[in-house]
């Protein structure tokens, strides 16, 4: 039996989590650098250290029962010495395809799924010859570490690829042709130890600068489209083995692909994902309390939608006028306890809440 849940990464996915977790009665530690973390905050049960400190990680092993994470870019040698000690879901090896952009893609189609075309650069000779393979505009994006829009650029001509190329360090990276999409969708899957799913309704996302501003939920797609997304996510839940929860970002194209599909799969999470922040106020179950089920083998819980809802981002500077939504009756407010406000950065987010 699971007595306490040990989370790494102190960010706010891992402090809904954790709030989730106390809900259900499971204390919850946290491994992360600095006690002034949003995760840190809502549990007494702590572990600072950096995530190549073996000593400090060991310690950490040794206070929980089973290990789960809210930052998927975790170094894979923490994880693997991690997993030494206590069973952490999800496996290491969902980690090492996930944290890496052209693995990610290269698995998606593997497993009969298509994705915007790209090629992996090493080199800057390496991103000219891949643009003259996949054309203009094209974007440049690191292969690792990226996350809201940060490290890629936008190529819009062959004559900016050195440019580019600095702007993102010059480190490995792939180069994605630019998807002409109708519309951004993502599903959160849960997978149990035993291999059963149970999967949220595709909701509609829309993005700006690279950051998510708003989730629609539910996406308002016909039968065919949504039956289609709701697969891809399960052939990858099951294709990874994964055990936990697995968000995907997809774009749903203007025309069918050659082979008929109409849908590409964008990015895979293995972790709680800000596209299902609406499930804490409007679904049955959580998607946090869904992963504290999955990996502490508890029985999945309904992702039944119970309300239309619109989620938006509090970024920043809007974090001084959040208390605004207080006084909405449909609005419903979380804050995530940061202790500095920076431009875009993630301070909270809203459900509006709608009868469906
Ligand atoms: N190949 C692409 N074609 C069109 N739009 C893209 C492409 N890649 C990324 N974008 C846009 O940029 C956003 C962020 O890119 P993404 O690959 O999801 O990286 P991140 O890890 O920063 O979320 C996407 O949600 C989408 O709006
Ligand atoms: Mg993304």
């Amino acid at each position: 039996m699971v007595r306490t849940l040990g989370i790494l990464g102190g960010g706010q996915l891992g402090r809904m989590t954790a709030l989730a977790a106390a809900r259900l009665g499971l204390p919850t530690h946290i491994f992360c650098q600095h006690g002034h973390e949003p995760a840190a905050q809502v549990t007494p049960h702590v572990t600072l250290g950096s995530f190549d400190d073996e000593k400090k990680l060991a310690e950490f092993a040794a206070a929980v029962d089973v290990i789960t994470l809210e930052w998927e870019n975790v170094p894979l040698q923490a994880l693997a010495l991690l997993a030494t000690h206590k069973p952490v879901y999800p496996a290491p090896s969902v980690l090492a395809i996930t944290q890496d952009r052209v693995a990610e893609k290269t698995f998606a189609q593997t497993h009969g799924m298509g994705t915007a075309p790209f090629a992996a650069c090493h080199t800057l000779d390496d991103v000219h010859k891949a643009l003259a393979a996949l054309g203009t505009p094209a974007i440049l994006k690191t292969n690792r570490m990226g996350y809201d829009g940060k490290g890629q650029v936008v190529i819009q001509n062959i004559h900016e690829a050195e440019k580019a190329w600095n702007a993102i360090a010059q480190q490995s990276a792939i180069l994605e042709g630019l998807v002409d999409f109708a519309c951004e969708i993502s599903v959160i899957i849960a997978r149990d130890g035993a291999g059963k799913v149970a999967c949220y309704p595709p909701v509609h996302n829309r993005h700006t600068g690279g950051i998510l501003c708003e989730t629609l939920a539910p996406a308002m797609l016909s039968a065919g489209l949504e039956a289609e997304a709701r697969q891809m996510a399960e052939t990858l839940a099951h294709a990874l083995n994964l055990h936990g929860l697995l968000a995907v970002e997809m774009f749903v194209l203007k025309q069918p692909a050659p082979d008929g599909k109409n849908i590409v799969m964008n990015e895979m999470a293995p972790r709680p994902h800000n596209s299902g922040h609406w499930t804490m106020d409007a679904a049955a179950t959580s998607q946090f309390e869904q992963l504290v089920r999955a990996v502490c083998g508890l029985p999945l819980g309904s992702t039944q939608l119970l309300h239309k809802a619109r989620m938006i981002n509090v970024l920043g500077d809007d974090a001084r006028t959040a208390g605004q939504y207080l006084s909405n009756p449909q609005a419903r407010l979380h804050l995530y306890g940061k202790d500095e406000i920076k431009p875009g950065r993630k301070m909270g987010h809203v459900t509006f809440l709608e009868e469906t």
